[in-house]
């Protein structure tokens, strides 16, 4: 840890846990903290959703400054809050206020995607030897799980208070058949703050019939702050020598090298810079909205997979993770139609995703890693978010 901010947060702890004993008090916000000096747990009451249905928002601080905020509905991080390079405080992703507007028109922001992240073509795929149909809700093709995926669920939300860290494990049950997918999915998702300023996410599910499942975590970040306009003058880079290459549908084609084309972010590269080019690809995708092969070995580690950088803040993003690939969405969708948490409009470009995943459509390329699941096994993967700046 730097030793200035090691310093600044030990003075500013006591009376900070002061100010929040006193919310805690006046509010009746719930909190639980392992010890005195540990990071937080706090909940509050986020609204309902139009069935009734009570929806908490609940609050992970660390024993430093940083602090995520997650909802019991779709698992969405609605918040995450880290420092920039002079100690200002503010949040890096996109989100809303109310849950009206998450419940009825959020893009994904913040969520956990599921059973399958990213596109099925023609919304159906087969499995040993039988044809499943999903819910076509991205022209012909499933996104994200169907109409009503994991990012619409309401999950079951257990604290876990921890030495150095603090978490929240959430589980949901997804029934046999749901969205026409195979075999009842117990889901976990461990959302885990440590003291070292990472949000680490672990998945786990398993399964009573073969089915398939893609996991992913659906936040849009913005490094220089939430509302804070483009995040398209931020560097990235991408530990991938290939990436997928999609039809109009976004369907992958296959895999080819990134070399000499618009998708090599092997060196850091401005996302700006190339975005605009006269290329199919990114007509295809309105810009870059791909799955790139990630540089790793196969062996379940964890390894870098993206890093984003915003030079104004000084804020940086290590992504690590264990999935095979990522997808990178530049936010191009995005068209000043959503009033986001900031009180701003949000356009093309005011976030992107990194989604740490398996490739898109997976389930009909026998040639891409797999993504079935059959009973007696369990998916597990992580993904780290890393956030530091670049002050020395
Ligand atoms: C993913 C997809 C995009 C878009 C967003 C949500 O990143 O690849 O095409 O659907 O989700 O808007």
């Amino acid at each position: 840890m730097r030793k200035d901010i090691e310093e600044l947060s030990s003075r500013t702890r006591a009376p900070r846990r002061l100010a929040m004993m006193s919310a805690v008090i006046s509010a009746g916000i719930a909190m639980t903290s392992a010890t005195a000096d540990a990071g937080t747990i706090e909940k509050r009451d986020f609204g309902k959703l139009p069935d009734g249905t009570p929806v908490f928002e609940y609050t992970l601080t660390n024993a430093k400054s940083m602090s995520v905020g997650v909802l019991n509905y779709g698992g969405i991080i609605t918040s995450i809050k880290v420092p920039d390079r002079d100690g200002n405080v503010d949040n890096v992703v996109l989100g809303f206020r109310k849950i009206d507007d998450y419940a009825t028109k959020n893009p994904y922001f913040g969520t956990i995607t599921g059973r399958y992240a990213n596109r099925i073509a023609n919304a159906k795929f087969t499995l040993d030897g039988q044809e499943y149909n999903l819910a076509a809700n991205n022209g012909p093709n499933s996104l994200h799980g169907g109409q009503k995926g994991f990012d619409k669920q309401v999950w079951d939300v257990k604290e876990m208070p921890g030495d150095g860290s603090v978490g929240l494990e959430l589980a949901y049950r997804s029934p046999d058949g749901e969205e026409g997918y195979p075999g009842n999915l117990d889901v976990k998702v461990l959302y885990t703050l440590t003291d070292d300023d990472e949000l680490r996410i672990d998945y786990t599910a398993v399964t009573d019939k073969p089915t398939v499942v893609n996991l992913t975590s659906h936040s849009y970040f913005n490094l220089a702050g939430n509302g804070s306009g483009t995040v398209l003058d931020h560097k990235l880079t991408l530990n991938a020598d290939r990436y997928t290459p999609v039809d109009a549908g976004l369907i992958p084609t296959g895999v080819e090298s990134v070399e000499g084309t618009p998708f090599d972010f092997r060196q850091p590269a401005r996302i700006n810079d190339r975005i605009r080019e006269s290329d199919e690809q990114l007509v295809y995708g309105r810009g870059y909205d791909h799955n790139w092969v990630l540089n790793r070995p196969n062996d379940g580690s964890l390894a870098l997979a993206a890093r984003l950088e915003d030079e104004k803040t000084g804020r940086i993003m290590e992504i690590h993770t264990t999935e095979p690939a990522i997808q990178f969405y530049a936010g191009n969708f995005l068209d000043g139609t959503l009033v986001g948490s900031a009180g701003k409009m949000y356009r093309q470009g005011d976030g992107l995703a990194l989604e740490t995943q398996h490739y898109p459509d997976s389930p009909n390329h026998p040639d891409f890693p797999s993504t079935v699941l059959r009973p007696g096994e369990t998916y597990k993967t992580t993904t780290v978010h890393r956030f530091f700046t670049d002050k020395i």
